[in-house]
């Protein structure tokens, strides 16, 4: 049985003893909600590995509540680091460090680097203190599926196999942290977040784009994208102008449900009110002008349309700027290689 507390003071506590114990407990950030577990105990570890059906090659990031207690899973910062932590912690962004010699290899599925962040979430912060171990916590999903930015969505995909959901409300931001590595001699981006390419390029200088930050509005390369994110129906993403982009959910649209299939549109309020006369289900996520906002509902979104069961999604990227490129990303991973370039991928301004 998986126990659901509101987030208050008891709430807290009795989760934090559950924590201290060895148990796990789903806890709200300001990104999305995360599957927790003593990050120094084994035994926990490999129970978040077992309750989400991770893979064991998937290193997690190790949550703290406070800077004192970096040295816990670290060693000193690199003037880099400490700059980043200063200005951006805590906030959506997980630095990749050296791992200090108390962290076990299981959370860094044997790297000598930790990934380590510092939630903004009052509630976050409040759960690790009183736990007073950093805590290791991936997306509270199942292996593959979406992130949760609520209680309920924790629930659908990890009811019975943790032992408490702290529920808190939804999640703010709605797309996970900025992954940064500064282990090697130039930062780089392993995966876009709350806190933009543009602001760590401001304050850092160079910043290199790796992993998957490399692929997504990139040159995609079909063959390389895992199947993160994935929804159960086959999602297609046009990538493009917004009105190129438009013209072609349209067509594919109209072709599919000729063929009788039922198609469901993730797309901007915009694209919603021009594309409403198709017979599609359509599930809009905010106005294009405004990204964060398309952030906060994109997985609620997602989910909602997916549980109707459409043969396919069609959606449009809004861009690569700011928190537009971790949305691009997100899509781009959902769509698992189903993915129309209609421009070249030149930088582009949110429209
Ligand atoms: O917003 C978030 O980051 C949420 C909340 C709960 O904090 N957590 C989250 O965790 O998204 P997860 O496990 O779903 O994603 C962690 C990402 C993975 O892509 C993993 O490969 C990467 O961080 N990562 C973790 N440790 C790493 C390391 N040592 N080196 C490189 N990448 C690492
Ligand atoms: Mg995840």
């Amino acid at each position: 049985m998986t126990k659901v507390l509101p987030a208050d003071a008891a709430g807290i506590r009795e989760a934090a003893a559950t924590l201290a114990a060895g148990g796990l407990v789903a806890f709200p950030t300001e990104t999305v909600y995360g599957l927790g577990g003593d990050a120094l105990s084994t035994a926990a570890v490999a129970r978040i590995f077992a309750a989400k059906g991770r893979p064991a090659e998937d290193p997690l990031i190790v949550h703290l509540a406070d800077l004192a207690d970096l040295p816990r899973v670290t060693g000193a910062l690199s003037p880099q680091a400490a700059l980043l932590a200063g200005r951006l912690w805590p906030g959506p962004l997980t630095l990749v460090l050296p791992r200090g010699p108390a962290v076990p290899h299981s959370v860094t599925a044997g790297r000598e680097t930790v990934a380590v962040r510092l939630p903004a979430h009052p509630v976050a912060r409040a759960l690790i203190a009183a736990a007073g171990t950093p805590v290791a916590a991936p997306s509270a999903n199942r292996f593959g599926h979406t992130s949760p930015t609520s209680a309920a969505h924790v629930l659908a995909d990890l009811g019975g196999r943790i032992d408490l959901v702290l529920d808190g409300g939804p999640a703010t931001i709605g797309v996970e942290s900025t992954v940064l590595d500064l282990s090697g001699p130039v930062p780089t981006l392993l995966r876009p977040g709350g806190v933009s390419l543009e602001t760590l390029r401001e304050l850092l200088g160079e910043v290199a784009l790796g992993g998957r930050a490399a692929e997504a509005g990139g040159q995609i390369a079909p063959g390389l994208l895992d199947r993160h994110y994935a929804p159960e129906s086959a999602l297609h993403l046009c990538v493009g102008a917004p009105a190129a982009c438009r013209g072609w959910i349209r067509a594919q649209a109209a072709r599919q449900i000729a063929a009788g299939r039922r198609v469901g549109l993730l797309v901007p309020d915009e694209d919603a009110a021009l594309l409403a006369g198709l017979a599609a289900d359509i599930e809009p996520l905010g106005p294009a002008g405004d990204p964060a906002a398309i952030a906060g509902r994109l997985y609620a979104a997602l989910r909602a349309l997916d549980a109707r069961r459409p043969d396919v999604i069609l959606a449009r990227d809004i861009g690569d700027v700011g928190i537009a490129r971790a949305i691009l990303d997100r899509l781009t991973r959902a769509a698992a290689g189903r993915v129309s370039i209609l421009t070249p991928s030149e930088r582009r301004a949110t429209q």
